[in-house]
């Protein structure tokens, strides 16, 4: 029997998975672990299951102890883990793809829809009692059909968006500096462009990209002035792939029409600039968060862990990027 450990809450389908084959020492407070108490909590593991919150560094690493195999990220992304450290000390990282494809899709159209229609700013105006009137000029947004959204990383959630964009009428553009593979964006009319051509010509700008060093600040100033004035951005990726200072006095010189978020760069915090403005749509980094994504989610994980501790190959062992 092997040591599992958990840092963090996660799903009864994960935690019984791991419950069956090993012991398991979860963290089970709803508040997020502390960085002390989750570096007493991981020593000693043999496989470790953690969340984006935390951040698998050598530290962290060299806390749990060299007996460590695994760190099974319950998460897609994984810019929390630092997988040279992990290579370094034998560690295999793996991660939590394809399960949570379609939930995040649907967040980051979820967030087109309501920026471009105004759906955040109507639900505010009722909420806040504000006295209104049904007009033929009253609250208009700005209609998908026929429009072009700009997908910045055609991974599974690229594709995810695109196929949405595409029941939805839009002509759909991409960057990417890797090439999807055959067949994925059969019947889509995707066409690859250079990114500065994207910004040039999209209508939205939804990013779906990972963090990397080759991403931080990927919109900036630069590229706000780039796209079109009444074009808007999508975030459904990572805060820190937009810097959120030009993304503020962007939307305040009226170089882009609004934008929708679901990260931020300093997560939890937001930007204060943002939260006074009425075309911007601000979720809580609900991306892959429905119940059965997040079973799903913590089912993949230990499935992970539990193969590494079999002395198996992982089923999703991180992709170097
Ligand atoms: C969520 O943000 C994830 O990367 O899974």
């Amino acid at each position: 029997m092997a040591l599992v450990v958990v840092t963090n809450r996660i799903p009864a389908e994960g935690l019984d998975a791991l419950r069956a084959e090993h012991e398991v020492r979860a963290w089970e407070s709803e508040e997020c672990i502390s960085r002390a108490d989750c570096l007493e909590l991981v020593k000693g593991a043999d496989a470790i299951l953690t969340l984006l919150t935390e951040k698998v560094d050598g530290e962290f690493l060299d806390a749990a102890g060299p007996q460590l195999k695994v760190v099974a990220n319950v998460a897609v992304g994984y810019n929390n883990v630092d997988v040279p450290a992990c290579e370094a000390r034998g560690v295999i990282a793996t991660n939590t793809p394809k399960v949570l494809t379609e939930t995040t899709a649907d967040t980051a159209f979820g967030l087109m829809l309501m920026v471009t229609r105004r759906f955040g700013e109507g639900e505010r105006i009722i909420r806040s009692q504000t006295p209104w009137q049904w007009g033929m000029f009253y609250l208009l947004g700005m209609g998908l059909q026929g429009k072009t959204i700009g997908i910045v990383g055609m991974g599974q959630i690229g594709i995810a968006m695109a196929r949405r964009a595409k029941a939805f009428g839009m002509d759909i553009v991409y960057a990417d500096d890797a090439t999807p593979p055959a067949g994925a964006l059969a019947g889509l009319d995707a066409r690859k462009v250079e990114f500065d051509k994207l910004l040039n010509v999209a209508d939205v700008v939804s990013l779906h990209c990972p963090y990397l060093p080759a991403t931080h600040h990927l919109m900036g100033a630069e590229e706000f002035a780039a796209m079109k004035r009444t074009a808007y951005l999508v975030n459904s990726a990572r805060g820190p792939i937009v810097d959120e200072n030009a993304l503020v006095e962007a939307l305040r010189a009226g170089e882009i029409a609004g934008a929708g978020l679901d990260v931020f760069e300093q997560e939890p915090a937001v930007h204060p600039g943002l939260l006074e403005m009425d075309n911007v749509v601000l979720l809580p980094h609900l991306g892959s968060a429905t119940t059965e994504t997040r079973a799903a989610m913590a089912q993949l994980a230990a499935d992970n862990a539990l193969a590494v501790l079999r002395g198996d190959a992982p089923l999703t062992p991180v992709t170097k990027l």
